[in-house]
């Protein structure tokens, strides 16, 4: 039996298809776009080159950014791609398939952190944590070999725990979340900040954006932190200390024995890692007297979040 795995992205709307032992067998990749009908058009474009191919498939998951409601159909709220506010994703998808196709919906960074467990840098774990520091920050709980959902559905928004009173406003809402303060968006914050403070250390990052602070980019920031220079470093080192004390909050409650990194961010490697570990420790309770958990990037690569989608899918059609 094959499922088709979805992952509506910020930039990409990917597809595959995979066999009952999460081979990809087929797969598709269109840009995403912004009005929900039109995302849901995309999925469904999708769905037919898959059925065209395989002729039958019975089950889909799809792996969206924002809350997903304990009956993993419908979006009770997203702020970073779609805005769907309690949308019922999986009926519209399931109408457009003539109901011939059974839908899952599950958190992004849920599907994320399942493709890293079950075959990346979770394998063999226990408790594992993943954090995905992208646009946002996402995060994914997995306790003795089960993803963790919570009693609403509502677990893992790592991204949302409030760390700063009082802080900088988050798409949320709310403010001063997590990922405010490290994520994609929050490194380059980090980079702006810091160059409009210091305009002669920001020469390489102003030249990499040609010289508009406003349209820099983290993939630039990533590039200038790996030619060593001293700001993109500093920015670095900011949301890597705070994924640290992150971490260290999500020990308190969890006691993990794994965190998978993943991410656009993480493709630094260490630059991000080494704050991350040494501010985790830092702010880790009773460090000196505790067994610590490993920190390791993702491994399963920008595919891990359809294949999780699509093995959680099978798994509860
Ligand atoms: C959303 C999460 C999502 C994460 C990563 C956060 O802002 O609240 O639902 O998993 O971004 O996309
Ligand atoms: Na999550
Ligand atoms: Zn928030």
């Amino acid at each position: 039996m094959y499922t088709l795995g979805i992952d509506i992205g910020g930039t990409k709307i990917a597809g595959a298809v995979c066999d009952e032992n999460d081979k990809v067998l087929s797969q598709w990749r269109v840009p995403t776009p912004t009005d929900p009908d039109e995302i849901n058009d995309c999925i469904l474009e999708i769905y037919n080159e898959a059925l065209r191919l395989h002729s039958d498939i019975p089950t889909m998951g799809i792996s969206a950014a924002g809350n997903v409601k304990a009956d993993r159909r419908t979006m009770s709220f997203s702020a970073n791609i779609a805005k769907w506010i309690d949308y019922p994703l999986a009926d519209r998808i399931e109408e457009l398939t003539d109901h011939k196709c059974k839908v899952v919906v599950e958190n992004d960074a849920n599907c994320a952190g399942w493709g890293e467990y079950i075959l990346g840098a979770g394998r063999g774990s226990r408790n594992m944590v993943m954090l995905t520091v992208g646009t946002g920050l996402g995060g994914a709980i997995i306790i003795n070999g089960e993803l963790y959902r919570g009693s609403f559905g509502m677990a893992a928004e790592l991204g949302h725990l409030p760390m700063v009173s009082d802080g900088d406003f988050c798409g949320c809402g709310l403010r001063g979340c997590a990922e405010r303060y490290t994520s994609g968006n929050a490194l380059e914050h980090f980079a702006r900040s810091g160059i409009r403070r210091m305009p002669q250390k920001g020469k390489r990052l102003l030249e990499l954006c040609g010289g508009d602070v406003n349209t820099l980019e983290g993939k630039m920031v990533s590039q200038a932190a790996q030619e060593g220079d001293e700001l993109a470093l500093y920015a670095f080192g900011k949301i890597g200390e705070w994924l640290g004390r992150t971490m260290a909050a999500i020990a308190a409650v969890i006691d993990p024995d794994l965190f998978v990194i993943g991410g656009g961010v993480v493709s630094v490697g260490d630059i991000l890692l080494d704050p991350a570990r040494y501010n985790y420790t830092r702010f880790l309770q009773a460090a000196a007297y505790r067994e610590h958990a490993k920190i390791l990037p993702a491994t399963a690569g920008g595919d891990a979040g359809m294949i999780g989608a699509a093995d959680l899918a099978r798994r509860e059609a």
